[in-house]
């Protein structure tokens, strides 16, 4: 950093100016009125009170009043860049989707990766899972992947989600804890959840402490569609592999980098992009038809199930590049707003019902955060891509409708017009049934793949699972707690349940937990669940 000779001048009370010269441009206000004086507001004499007519004072304080804006109510912790996504080969036969056409095309992205429960503040290397939220900003429309570094999720049907989130942070009554999931609260709730059990296992493992965002891997986890030009549908799932591998650090050496450097992961991705050294990450993907579908063990709406890679291995398609730092932190990174619901035509939803509600969610939280329904005004938030369309006025409304028309049909041939064969359309899925609040059968597997994460792991990441169990319940105070938690561990590894039971020293074993549906056994196991295998 280059330190600048100013022009220095020191006023009556002994007071630094720094004054304006040919290479520093004049103080304004927000008007653009010069300022002469930015040290001494207005008062009557020296001593006197200070005037209300310093408007320069006025408005240098409003402004600083309010510059906090809510925090994200989850995922408030996080860090981006930016880059881009290149496509490796045409998938036209699968999608039309802009971004895949073309062999070889760049398209911008912007990046946020984050913890979920601590606030804003908190420190980076939490037992958590990290969110990695990419946004796409193809030549049809933003298209936003918002995922986490953990294939599948703690709920199966959004309207569990202000419970989960509820129980994982603070407690209301005390305010602590802030970031871990240590306490009875949450394992109260996810003891009550056993489709909780599978994340669980990811959630314990050397995954939810990353070495840096650098070496994780991102998962959209719900399944999606694409839509051929004939709009003819694949399943797909979407899985980002970190070019570095992975790495995680042991809790031992979480606790004391969050004790020394609370901005670990934040120095790590700033310092390697600053020195030219840009992470990378290969987009992959899992397609598959109705058929399989069908044919699969579990249900594919389930986000609480993944597809294991062996069973369907991931077709990479393309290499995502972090190659630049934002210029102002909360301009970007603070002010992006990822939503699901952003998705180009040649992307579709499935019925996955977690998904179906963050699609309702996302744009309503984005509107409380940022204030405005004219959010998509912002530069990080507006496409790179023409667009047009009537949308007007609004609080901060920097751009609205030009000339006459601002509706249409409109007789003057003024405006923009529907795109029937190149625009969105949704994939024309039967649907029909009854209308129900039920739990389908299809879901009702809780610890099959739970169990298969937990045997598909090394001997050592094993023992730092029952360490991780044994750690976070020995900081419940319920016994009951403990104990139901003990029963679900039963039905997926008598091994980790009796080491968990051991550090928690308990005489007795719980009978296991009820299952509707008896855990299997017959799974293939998924070596590539594994971060020392790779
Ligand atoms: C952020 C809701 C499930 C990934 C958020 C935010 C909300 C939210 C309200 C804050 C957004 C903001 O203020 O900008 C929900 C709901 C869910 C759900 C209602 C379930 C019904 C998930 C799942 C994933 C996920 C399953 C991962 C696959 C993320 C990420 C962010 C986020 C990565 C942070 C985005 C950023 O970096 O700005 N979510 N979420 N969420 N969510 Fe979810």
């Amino acid at each position: 950093t280059r330190i600048h000779d100013q022009q220095l001048r020191r006023g009556a009370g002994g007071e630094l100016h720094q004054v304006a010269d040919g290479g520093t441009p004049p103080l304004t206000t927000a008007q653009g009125v010069p300022v002469a004086d930015d040290q001494n507001s207005l008062k009557v004499g020296g001593r006197g009170p200070t005037l209300m007519e310093d408007f320069h004072l006025r408005e240098k304080l409003f402004h600083f009043d309010h510059e906090r804006i809510p925090e994200r109510v989850v995922h408030a912790r996080g860090y981006g860049a930016h880059g881009f996504f290149e496509t490796y080969k045409s998938l036209s036969d699968v999608t039309r989707a802009d971004i895949f056409q073309r062999a070889g095309e760049k398209t911008p992205a912007f990046v946020r990766f984050s913890t979920v429960v601590g606030a804003k503040g908190s420190a980076d290397l939490a037992r958590d899972v990290r969110g990695f939220a990419v946004k796409l900003y193809t030549k049809e429309g933003n298209w936003d992947i918002v995922g986490n570094n953990i294939p599948v999720f703690f709920i199966q049907d959004a309207i569990k989600f202000p419970d989960l989130v509820h129980s994982v942070k603070e407690e209301p009554d005390r305010g602590f804890p802030q970031a871990t999931a240590a306490h009875d609260n949450f394992w109260d709730f996810i003891s009550l959840t056993p489709e909780s059990m599978h994340m669980i296992m990811w959630a314990m493992s050397d995954r939810a402490i990353p070495r840096s965002f650098r070496f994780m891997e991102g998962f959209g986890v719900h399944t999606f569609r694409f839509l051929d030009a004939k709009d003819q549908s694949t399943f797909v799932k979407f899985i980002w592999k970190p070019k570095l591998g992975m790495q995680s650090v042991v809790w031992n050496e979480a606790v004391k980098i969050n004790g020394a450097d609370p901005d670990f992961h934040r120095r790590d991705l700033w310092n390697a992009i600053q020195s030219g050294d840009f992470p990378e990450w290969e987009l992959c993907v899992q397609l598959f038809d109705q058929a399989f579908a069908d044919a699969f063990e579990f249900d594919v709406l389930d986000p609480t199930k993944l597809i294991p890679e062996e069973v369907l291995p991931p077709i990479p398609v393309g290499r995502l590049v972090l190659d630049r730092m934002p210029d102002n932190l909360f301009a970007e990174t603070e002010q992006v707003a990822f939503m699901t619901q952003n998705v180009p035509p040649g992307v579709d939803f499935s019925n996955d019902p977690l998904l179906q509600g963050r699609n309702f969610s996302y744009l309503d939280t984005q509107l409380k955060r940022l204030g405005s329904t004219n959010f998509t005004h912002l530069p990080i938030n507006a496409p790179k891509c023409p667009f047009h369309h009537f949308q007007q006025d609004g609080h901060m409304a920097m751009r609205n409708p030009v000339g006459r028309a601002n509706y249409q049909p409109n007789s003057w041939g003024a405006g923009p017009r529907e795109a029937p064969t190149t625009g969105f359309r949704s994939f024309a899925a039967d649907e029909a049934g009854s209308k129900v609040r039920l739990r389908p059968e299809s879901f009702a597997d809780h610890y099959s793949q739970a169990r298969l994460f937990y045997r598909s792991q090394t001997p050592t990441e094993q023992s730092h699972i029952a360490m991780a169990l044994g750690f976070e319940l020995s900081k419940v105070q319920t016994g009951a707690i403990r104990e139901r938690m003990l029963s679900h561990l039963l039905r997926i590894d008598d091994s980790l349940a009796a080491k968990v039971g051991e550090a928690l020293g308990v005489a007795r074993m719980p009978k296991p937990a009820d299952a509707a549906v008896e855990p299997r056994d017959d799974l293939a196991l998924s070596p590539a669940l594994s971060i020392l295998k790779n």
